[in-house]
């Protein structure tokens, strides 16, 4: 596995993969069995699995989040060697924003909702890095989690819409045994408060009206920033003290919630 930490060493190296079918996985480290399964499946799909690892400042709307968001390099790159990863592209924020980010790519319909709503600007940095990062590591096949959803509905649609020669793979949502999904956050939970977040995707996915849904959980202690159905998936985030969680699942198919859903283009 060859670790590179420089744009132009980086494109000599990609010159000489033309005849590689080429799997990328971008992340922000902390890796965690929700990575592995993107990097396994890269892994079986390619010849060459590329892993990135930046933490972008342009997506974190809270100084503090950006902060103590966990490095954990060494640790990760045990992952990533063990599981077969061929390259770690590992690049700093003055090579990926040489323009101080006057750039960007800002989608201004879908991105506004729901996450976009208590984080502005989030996701034109996740687009902007996500789209950088495409034209650099030049991938066949990129690997999403289906726990970030509306992230992966946007990166499906800007793919779409800039035409990007890029297959974009879907990855379920990996979860503990409890049902909590995998989160790098999910660390600063205390023990207590992790008992309590367990308890979020059951209420989330329950066939309860949207408002008993957000008044349960909010009985419970769960700061909600939002519970909502919006296509065919019913989106959630809230706050236990200073740890936000999020989560998504299929809707069902009820009268009800087909007349409370919300229309996103795609
Ligand atoms: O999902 C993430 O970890 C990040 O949003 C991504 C896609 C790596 C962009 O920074």
């Amino acid at each position: 596995m060859q670790i590179i930490d420089s744009i132009h060493e980086w494109k000599k190296i990609r010159e000489t993969l033309q005849n590689e079918s080429i799997g990328f996985v971008p992340t922000m480290g902390n890796l965690h069995a929700g990575h592995a399964s993107l990097l396994k499946r890269s892994i079986h799909e390619n010849s060459t699995t590329i892993l990135s690892i930046f933490v972008n400042p342009t997506q974190f709307n809270d100084a503090n989040d950006l902060s103590r968001y966990p490095k954990t390099l060494e640790a990760d790159l045990d992952i990533a060697k063990d599981l077969g990863v061929d390259y770690v592209f590992f690049p700093n924020t003055d090579m990926m924003y040489p323009d101080k980010y006057r750039y960007k790519v800002t989608e201004n319909a879908f991105s506004a909702q729901l996450e976009g709503q208590h984080r502005p600007g989030h996701f034109d940095g996740v687009l902007t890095v996500v789209l950088k990062l495409f034209n650099l590591i030049k991938p066949h096949k990129a690997y999403f989690g289906e726990k970030d959803r509306q992230q992966l509905l946007l990166i499906q649609d800007m793919v779409k819409v800039l035409f990007l020669d890029i297959e974009i793979i879907p990855c379920p949502t990996i979860r503990d045994a409890s049902g909590l999904a995998l989160s790098s956050r999910n660390q600063f939970l205390s023990i207590e408060n992790k008992l309590l977040a367990s308890r979020f995707p059951a209420i989330l996915q329950s066939n309860k009206a949207l408002e008993e849904i957000i008044g349960q959980l909010s009985n419970l202690g769960f700061v909600v920033d939002y519970v909502e159905d919006y296509g065919q998936y019913r989106f959630g985030a809230v706050k236990i003290q200073s740890v936000r969680l999020i989560d998504n699942f299929d809707i069902p198919t009820t009268d009800d919630s087909v007349v409370r859903r919300r229309v996103y283009e795609q």
